[in-house]
């Protein structure tokens, strides 16, 4: 068959998936669109933090083109995190733009939730389809003493709007610390038992500001998702196995209308099954959160090259980004501009 009669074919299937050297193929892209956050969660931020200048971020049209490339690898689901991402001026317009790209299948957010009942129905007509939000907390003090300046009532909205605009099914992000929110496990749990939300603990990562949670004797501390499972199923009896997705295993107690998802980045690292690209808030593409190193962006996007040639380079940039991906991690240690806000959370 000549390369003419095979064309039309490859149109209509769209691209390969691009996979690497150990069969992993890439079809997620997390993309941190601001590192900037109206809350300091006390794992995540100092108080004092300062932020990159708002030229560092990549517009809009840089960033549609990061995409446009991205589709072209076989990216087929693009994040949306930060930082507080609806923090980004004209968020509503980016998302307009990035839902209409040839080949993204799925648009979805991570928020903290506390301006999202302002923006769920505008996002959802811009072509946004899912959200996460992040709630350590079910009682209004701890939120205030966990995130500094935040107010769970807000976030609370936020859920709110989110599910009534078609943002579905929503998923909840719980970070577990030793003697701040770990007695809430059950409780949060609970929430699926009559909603359809998904409840997601995230391990506590050794980045920003929680890179000693590991160690005895540090301020708040790492819970491990088998403590927190073993708890579960005293209070619950069996949790059923639900379809994984993505890095989370899923679970849901019997009869629950939504169901719970465990992310345990820490006590089970997932590095086979994930399937993630990264561009950072300063316009780095990344295969891996720790590792691999990365390829600067914005400083292609920022040459004189027509935009049909930058679009080729990125493809070729997310080729090698991916290959140097590890294959497993080599442990969590602290690294230089490892954050979360930057990297994308
Ligand atoms: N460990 C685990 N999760 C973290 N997040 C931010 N920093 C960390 C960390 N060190 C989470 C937020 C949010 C998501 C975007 O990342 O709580 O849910
Ligand atoms: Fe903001 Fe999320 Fe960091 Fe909290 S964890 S300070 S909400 S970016």
């Amino acid at each position: 068959m000549t390369m003419l009669q095979e064309a039309p074919l490859a149109a209509a299937v769209g691209p390969a998936v691009f996979k690497d050297r150990f069969g992993r193929p890439f079809t997620y892209l997390r993309i941190s669109v601001t590192d900037a956050c109206n809350l300091r969660c006390v794992y995540c931020m100092p108080e004092n933090a300062e932020f990159l200048p708002g030229g560092a971020h990549l517009t809009d049209d840089e960033l549609a083109l990061v995409v446009e490339s991205a589709a072209d690898c076989g990216v087929r689901k693009v994040r949306l995190s930060g930082g507080e991402p609806l923090l980004r001026r004209g968020i509503g317009g980016l998302v307009e733009r990035l839902a209409g790209i040839r080949g993204i299948r799925e648009l979805a957010l991570t928020t903290n939730g506390t301006r999202l009942a302002g923006f769920a129905r505008r996002l959802a007509k811009a072509g946004l389809q899912r959200v996460n939000v992040s709630m350590d907390t079910l009682d209004e003090d701890k939120f205030r003493r966990i995130t500094h300046n935040g107010t769970l009532e807000h976030v609370w909205a936020g859920i709110a709007a989110a599910e009534e605009a078609g943002l579905r099914p929503l998923k909840i992000n719980v970070v577990l610390m030793k003697g701040l929110n770990e007695d809430e496990v059950e409780a949060f749990a609970a929430l699926t038992l009559v909603r359809n939300l998904q409840v997601r603990f995230i391990e506590l990562m050794p980045l920003g500001e929680a890179k000693d949670c590991t160690l005895a004797g540090g301020s708040f501390g790492y819970v491990s998702n088998e403590s927190v499972w073993q708890r579960l199923v005293a209070r619950f009896g069996t949790l059923r196995p639900a379809p994984e997705s993505g890095t989370a295993k899923v679970y849901c107690v019997p009869g629950a209308r939504g169901t719970i998802g465990f992310i345990s980045a820490m006590s089970a690292p997932f590095c086979e099954r994930c399937d993630r690209l990264r561009l950072t808030a300063d316009g780095k593409l990344r295969a891996c959160l720790l590792e691999g190193g990365e390829f600067d962006a914005r400083a292609l996007l920022r040459t004189g090259l027509p935009r049909e040639g930058k679009r080729e380079l990125l493809h070729q940039a997310f080729k090698s980004v991916a290959d140097r991906k590890p294959e497993v991690h080599a442990g969590w240690r602290d690294l230089p501009g490892a954050s979360m806000v930057r990297i994308g959370g």
